[in-house]
């Protein structure tokens, strides 16, 4: 046989194109692009629905410990599942160093975690808690070489931020390593000062999360980090973005000349700061940072989707359960929002939504589709174009999306471990009805398909706007 499988007259979408004809896979890979192609040992018929590249989430917490005994929802056999189910075929989780020790020790950690777990392909950033002259002198250096070629700094969070001096160190040894460095930018000190002034007013539920997190508070830090990169000359990624001025910073800082790439997320599209102030302590199911913020927000977020702001669309998936004292209302999240674990579950939801608020609402055309939801997140993570494209010699990582299909989003639908989705009853047209990684079928949109343990974890190249820019 020619083939292993062939997908026969579908409509294939690219982030470029969109064209018809037949796709060959053999050993994992595309391997012909053509009209009329047999010889197979499978034949999936796709003439109904849209052949598309699979979902790439470059944003994804899974099975991080949260302190104070919390737990994640989410491991990375769950995790992978729910992400398979919503037309994702490569994630990318967080390893978090734990600080004093070593970037590698943390990697080990999370590579035992997620060895054998898998349904899909994986791929970790590296946070940085710790910045020692060790970690930022010779391990991030070395590590870049060997395929770790991200990692993640907080300006928020008393226990992971970084000080200035410290992100300005690491973001000097990822220009000279060429790891891109993604950022969440959020004024610690504003929020802490807000947070404490609620208090003294025995202002405790889940809406105040919002206001101890306020815009100007994201849009200072979105500022003070791109001029800390530019005082560097090193290309960041902002992630989560909600708000237009952040945009702005954004856009401002790439007129000048700044190497940056935009995220943002669905929580900013389709959530605002009213839905914290449910009834009961329903708000804390809603609890996330960035908060989510108004209908503007909203608009401006679709705006930055359209123009280019935003290059990646991603989930920002950091589930826990509702209903649970290791969850949002364990015995200290019940009394104050303070102790509320920040996240929302999202990475089966993600590409749903933005196939039929983006596409389907004529927001968004399939192209830029792709590109949000895959192709751009293989560019800029060094991927590509092993992953993120319909293409000879490309792994054949596909979804099959059937634009028709509607749904309605319950939690009784999705596959992650938690115990509520943040959308709940909304109703989307567009589903993914088939998944395959490396040409195996992980899931056919009803049934699990695939295996546990089949997902590889994937060394990466330096991001495209790392590496330009470190040459330039
Ligand atoms: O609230 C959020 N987003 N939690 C996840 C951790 C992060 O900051 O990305
Ligand atoms: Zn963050
Ligand atoms: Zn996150
Ligand atoms: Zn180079």
């Amino acid at each position: 046989m020619k083939f292993d499988t062939i997908i026969r007259n579908g409509t294939i979408v690219t982030a470029s194109d969109t064209f018809r004809c037949d796709v060959g896979i053999q050993d994992g890979c595309i391997i012909a692009l053509a009209d009329n192609l047999f010889d197979a040992a499978e034949i999936i018929d796709a003439s109904g629905p849209y052949v598309m590249p699979g979902g790439i989430d470059s944003h994804v917490h899974l099975a991080q410990p949260s302190g104070d005994g919390i737990v994640m929802a989410d491991d990375f056999a769950s995790g992978t599942l729910s992400a398979a189910f919503g037309g994702n075929t490569t994630v990318m989780p967080f390893c978090m160093q734990e600080k004093g020790t070593t970037l590698r020790e943390s990697l080990k950690v999370y590579h035992e975690k997620a060895k054998g777990e898998c349904y899909i392909d994986v791929s970790f950033h590296i946070v940085v808690t710790d910045p020692t002259g060790y970690v930022l002198g010779q391990e991030l250096p070395a590590l870049v070489e060997d395929g770790y070629t991200s990692i993640k700094v907080f300006m928020t969070y008393d226990n992971l931020r970084l000080r200035d001096d410290e992100i300005l160190a690491t973001l000097d040894s990822a220009r000279s390593s060429g790891a891109l460095v993604m950022v969440h930018c959020e004024n610690e000190d504003a929020i802490r000062f807000l947070i404490g002034r609620h208090e003294k007013n025995g202002e405790l539920a889940p809406k105040y999360h919002a206001t101890s997190r306020p815009v100007a508070a994201e849009r200072e830090a979105t500022h003070r980090a791109l001029s800390l990169a530019e005082i560097v000359e090193t290309p960041i990624v902002i992630v989560h973005v909600s708000n237009r001025e952040a945009m702005e910073e954004i856009q401002r800082a790439r007129a000048r000349g700044s190497k940056v790439a935009g995220e943002t997320c669905p929580q900013y599209l389709m959530l605002t700061a009213d839905d914290l102030d449910a009834t009961e302590l329903d708000g804390a199911k809603f609890v996330c940072s960035p908060p989510p913020r108004d209908k503007q927000s909203q608009a401006a977020c679709w705006e930055g989707l359209q123009n280019g702001t935003f290059d990646v669309f991603s989930s920002d998936h950091c589930p826990f359960r509702f209903e649970d004292d290791q969850g949002k209302l364990n015995g200290k999240g019940k009394r104050n929002f303070r102790w509320i674990p920040n996240g929302i579950p999202g990475v089966e939801t993600r590409l749903p939504i933005l196939f039929s608020e983006g596409v389907g609402k004529g927001r968004i055309d399939l192209n830029r589709f792709v590109a949000l939801s895959s192709t751009n997140h293989a560019k800029l993570y060094g991927l590509y174009p092993q992953k993120g494209t319909i293409a000879i010699g490309s792994d054949a990582d596909i979804a099959l999306w059937d634009p028709n299909k509607s749904v309605k989003i319950t939690n009784d639908i999705l596959h992650h471990g938690s115990d509520y989705t943040p959308y709940e009853g909304l109703d989307v047209t567009g589903w993914p009805v088939r998944v395959l990684v490396r040409g195996k079928t992980v899931t056919d949109g009803a049934t699990l398909v695939g295996a546990k343990g089949s997902g590889n974890y994937l060394d990466r190249a330096r991001s495209s706007l790392a590496h330009s820019r470190a040459n330039s």
